[in-house]
This record gives C-alpha cells, sequence and structure tokens, in this order.
C-alpha cells in the first residue's frame, strides 16, 4: 500500500538526474505525477524530463541548481512559486570519493562547506520551501534520505555519516512537530544500493539496484517513520542496532573503511606509475 495518491498535485525530487533520485523520479511518474526535478546539470535534467515525458505522459518542469552553494534557494523560490507541491523527495547527497582520515582529505576546507551544504543545507531549505503551503493544506509528504551511516558514526567517512545522522534526527524530530497537521516527514537510512556514488556495478540482494531499491521503500510511506526502506536492508538495520554491540560496529566500520582506503590508494599509485611511464615513452 502507498499513501501517495493521484490526488498529490506535484512531486519534487532533488538530485534527480541519476542513482536513487532519478529512479523515485521514475516510479513516481509512472504512477502518473507532474514532476519538478532540481540537480547541478541541465543537460542531464533535459534528458531525465524527456525521457519522463516520453514514457509515462506526464508534465515536467526542472530547476538546475549547485546544491554545493548557499545562494541557490532564492531561485528555487521562484521555481516553485504557484506549485502545489504534494511531495519533496530530499535526495541529494555527496559523499567522500574514497574513505579518508579526517585531516588528510583532499582541500579539506571546502570539502567541509560542500558536503554540509549538499547533505544537510537542502535538506532544511527545501523543506523551509515546501512546508508552509503543506501545513496550510494540511497534506504532504516529505521523504529525507539519509542512511544507514547516519545510525552510528562509520569512521573514515565521518562527516558524510555525521550529516546523515543530522538528516534522521531532523527528519524524526520534524515529523513529531507536524505529525498532528496530517504531515509525513519519513527517515530513509538505505545501506549499499548500486549507484555512481557507491560505484556498485553488479547489483546484488543485499546491494540492490535503485529501481528496486525505491519500489520497496515507497510501500513503507506512512506506515514507517524512520526506515532502512528495503527488508534485507532492515534486517541488517536490526543486526547492527539490536544485536551487534555500537563499539563493535564502529570498530568493523572503521576497519572495512581502511581496507578500501589502502585498496584505493594502491591502485591511485598503480595509476601515477603506469601515467609516468607513458610520459616516458612519449618523450
Ligand atoms: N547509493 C547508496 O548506497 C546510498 C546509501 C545510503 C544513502 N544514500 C543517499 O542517497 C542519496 C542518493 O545517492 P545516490 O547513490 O543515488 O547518488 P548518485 O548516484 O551519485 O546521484 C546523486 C544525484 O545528485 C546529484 N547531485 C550531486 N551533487 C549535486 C550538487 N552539488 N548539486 C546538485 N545536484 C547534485 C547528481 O547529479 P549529477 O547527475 O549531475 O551528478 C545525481 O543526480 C544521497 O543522499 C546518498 O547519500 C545512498
Amino acid at each position: 500500500m502507498c499513501v501517495i495518491s493521484l490526488r498529490t498535485k506535484r512531486i519534487v525530487v532533488t538530485g534527480a538526474t541519476d542513482g536513487i533520485g532519478k529512479s523515485y523520479a521514475e516510479e513516481l511518474a509512472r504512477r502518473g505525477f507532474a514532476m519538478m526535478l532540481i540537480s547541478r546539470s541541465q543537460d542531464k535534467l533535459d534528458d531525465v524530463a524527456r525521457s519522463l515525458e516520453e514514457q509515462f505522459k506526464i508534465e515536467t518542469r526542472t530547476i538546475a541548481v549547485d546544491f554545493g552553494k548557499s545562494d541557490i534557494y532564492s531561485k528555487i523560490e521562484v521555481g516553485l512559486a504557484g506549485l502545489e507541491i504534494g511531495v519533496l523527495v530530499n535526495n541529494v547527497g555527496v559523499s567522500y570519493s574514497y574513505p579518508e582520515y579526517y585531516l588528510n582529505i583532499p582541500d579539506l576546507d571546502n570539502f567541509i562547506t560542500y558536503m554540509i551544504n549538499v547533505n544537510i543545507t537542502s535538506v532544511c531549505q527545501m523543506t523551509r520551501l515546501v512546508l508552509p503551503r503543506m501545513a496550510e493544506r494540511s497534506k504532504g509528504i516529505i521523504l529525507n534520505i539519509s542512511s544507514a551511516s547516519g545510525m552510528y558514526p562509520l569512521p573514515l567517512l565521518t562527516v558524510y555519516s555525521s550529516s546523515k545522522a543530522f538528516v534522521d534526527f531532523f527528519s524524526r524530530g520534524l515529523q513529531e512537530e507536524y505529525r498532528r497537521q496530517g504531515i509525513i516527514i519519513q527517515s530513509v537510512l538505505p545501506f549499499f544500493v548500486a549507484t555512481k556514488m557507491t560505484r556498485i556495478k553488479k547489483p546484488t540482494l543485499d546491494k540492490p539496484t535503485p529501481e528496486r531499491y525505491v519500489a520497496a521503500e515507497l510501500a513503507t510511506v506512512g506506515l514507517q517513520s524512520q526506515t532502512n526502506g528495503y527488508f534485507p536492508h532492515a534486517v541488517m538495520g536490526w543486526v547492527t542496532t539490536k544485536i551487534v554491540p555500537i563499539s563493535i560496529v564502529i570498530f568493523l566500520g572503521a576497519s572495512m573503511n581502511r581496507l578500501q582506503r589502502s585498496g584505493y590508494l594502491h591502485r591511485r599509485k598503480l595509476r601515477e606509475q603506469r601515467n609516468g611511464n607513458d610520459l616516458k615513452k612519449i618523450e
């Protein structure tokens, strides 16, 4: 059962041109909703919008903005003016290019600002723009895509993990504030999904395609205010929060990320050596 009905006017999806966001747009367009797609590249937005219009005969609009910047919200406000928004999917998010110790993160100063703007500010600001009309109408749904890495600290991805914990707390606090006004605010905490972000090419049962993940997640809207969204992920969430002590979860997360970091740095060194050899051959 899905509580999102056709009486809902328009869906807004941030980060709608790839991965999980694109799948939300497709899955909701399939159900006949008009779309507002917000992402950073106009070309990719045009491609996704055209494909949704052709496949599902729905109306689409787009706004191209970089959520890494903080001065974009007046442009979004203008783009949303006069639209009746039924559902907001706060999906846009970025992670590290590889797991790294805090002080070793390349260009740390800008990295911090960028990640906080994309992962945290976007959720608060988009909600500021959309929630007032929802509250007036006593109707509306906001899906905030957090992450399982926000359920406990994930060392070497510490800024990402902390930003996603913010999204989870923000969603749960706000749900309590606006529940009586009929607004649904859901915190969505996926484990791995096979997208560009995770660079997982081969989906498996525990690392599903975004399409499979989103179809399962949408069935939980209105039933769970905090969800891992997909049965195998719910089992993983239960094991890691209820069975295994938190200190062990943090230790295992750190070990996994240290391994990934070493692998990444090793491959990068090999690539650099190969490029150096190629350059010597040309000279
Ligand atoms: N994949 C997972 O395993 C996983 C697990 C837990 C949580 N999540 C969360 O799920 C959400 C979606 O992740 P994903 O894996 O689908 O990511 P993805 O495949 O990398 O797609 C991200 C989308 O956001 C857009 N985007 C990225 N940076 C942007 C910026 N600065 N301004 C505007 N748009 C921007 C991208 O646009 P372009 O197409 O132009 O790049 C793309 O449409 C994120 O919040 C992520 O943290 C993902």
